[in-house]
């Protein structure tokens, strides 16, 4: 049985699986530059984040309709909960979808048509948070949250991704406190690729609940003591650092150094569709190249209920 998790960093265009992706392609007369799975697999062969970030986005092509995100958000709460998630805190991508014509209430009553059945069908509890792109405008942000009015009673939070360096924190200082105001939660992707530098603006200036990633920590002892003692979450995600050369090889992943510093560090999956596991397989990925034992994965998954965004008493039933 796999340990009981809750799964905080999902980007839910990342569990675009090929098959899936050729299925919706068909059935919506989109033409992918892919002869066959075989062929958009060997694809996943990536340098960086930016080498990822040019085939996730042209792959969403293939998702146009509610029918398309019910049954993509549907395939990944199956497959999470073969693996022991619990509950999932997903992300989605509006202006990805916005700039193809796709509005914000397909995306979001599609995904809501799974995601309100996950409890009963899978055992899995949800929330959806939208992130706002980081190499996009902070006007854009700002319209796409104007956009999200509407949707807000499915939305908790709002977070941040995409092409990391060169877009800090900051700049979306402002739409930041605008969805503060609307009471939504605040998350962002900040140390990935991106300085630690990051990190500390995303909490000083975005005033963020938990950092996304936030693996970059490592190089400034003051920020890991600060992380530390204010017990911020960090959504780490071991195999995609791997598949986006980040770190070289998993045994070099400094996750157990990270624990051994008090941090309260996460496992999850980022985008597994890509970057060869879901929740429970990066859990195993850790568990063999850097030997951590029995206890201190369960100290990883109750760090997951704990940085979730419900009550404590589902965190608890849970484990
Ligand atoms: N969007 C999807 N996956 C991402 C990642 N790992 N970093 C930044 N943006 C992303
Ligand atoms: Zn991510």
């Amino acid at each position: 049985m796999p340990i009981p998790k809750a799964e905080l960093h999902l980007h839910i265009e990342g569990t675009l699986e090929p098959e899936l992706a050729f299925a919706l392609a068909a059935r919506n007369g989109v033409d992918l530059p892919y002869a066959d799975t075989e062929e958009l697999r060997k694809a996943y062969d990536f340098d960086d984040l930016q080498s990822f970030l040019d085939l996730y986005y042209g792959l969403m092509a293939v998702l146009r309709t509610e029918a398309d995100f019910e049954e993509l958000a549907d395939a990944y709460l199956a497959r999470a909960a073969g693996q022991g998630v619990r509950h999932a805190e997903i992300f989605f991508d509006p202006q990805a979808h916005i700039a193809r014509g796709v509005p914000i209430g397909t995306v979001v009553e599609g995904l809501s048509r799974a995601l309100d059945r996950s409890e009963e069908r899978h055992g899995v509890s949800t929330r959806l948070i939208m992130c706002f792109l980081r190499d996009e405008s902070a006007e854009s942000a700002m319209e796409t949250l104007r956009a999200a009015r509407p949707h807000l009673d499915r939305i908790i939070g709002v977070g941040l991704d995409s092409a990391e360096v060169g877009h800090p924190p900051a700049k979306f200082k402002e739409v930041y406190e605008a969805a503060a105001a609307l009471g939504l939660r605040l998350v962002a992707h900040a140390g990935e690729e991106g300085p630690p530098s990051y990190i500390t603006e995303a909490l000083d200036v975005l005033r963020v609940e938990r950092v996304d990633h936030g693996l970059r920590c490592v190089e400034d002892p003051a920020l890991v003591e600060r992380l530390a003692a204010e017990r911020v979450p960090l959504t780490l995600c071991p195999l995609s650092n791997v598949r986006l050369r980040t770190i070289d090889v998993l045994a070099d992943h400094p996750l157990p150094r990270m624990l051994d510093a008090g941090l309260m560090c996460t496992v999850n999956s980022d985008d597994p569709a890509y970057f060869g596991g879901y929740a429970g397989d990066n859990f195993d990925a850790v568990r063999e190249a850097l030997g951590l034992d029995e206890e201190r994965l369960r100290t990883l998954a109750r760090n997951s209920f704990e940085a979730a965004f419900l009550d404590r008493d589902a965190g608890e039933e849970a484990l």
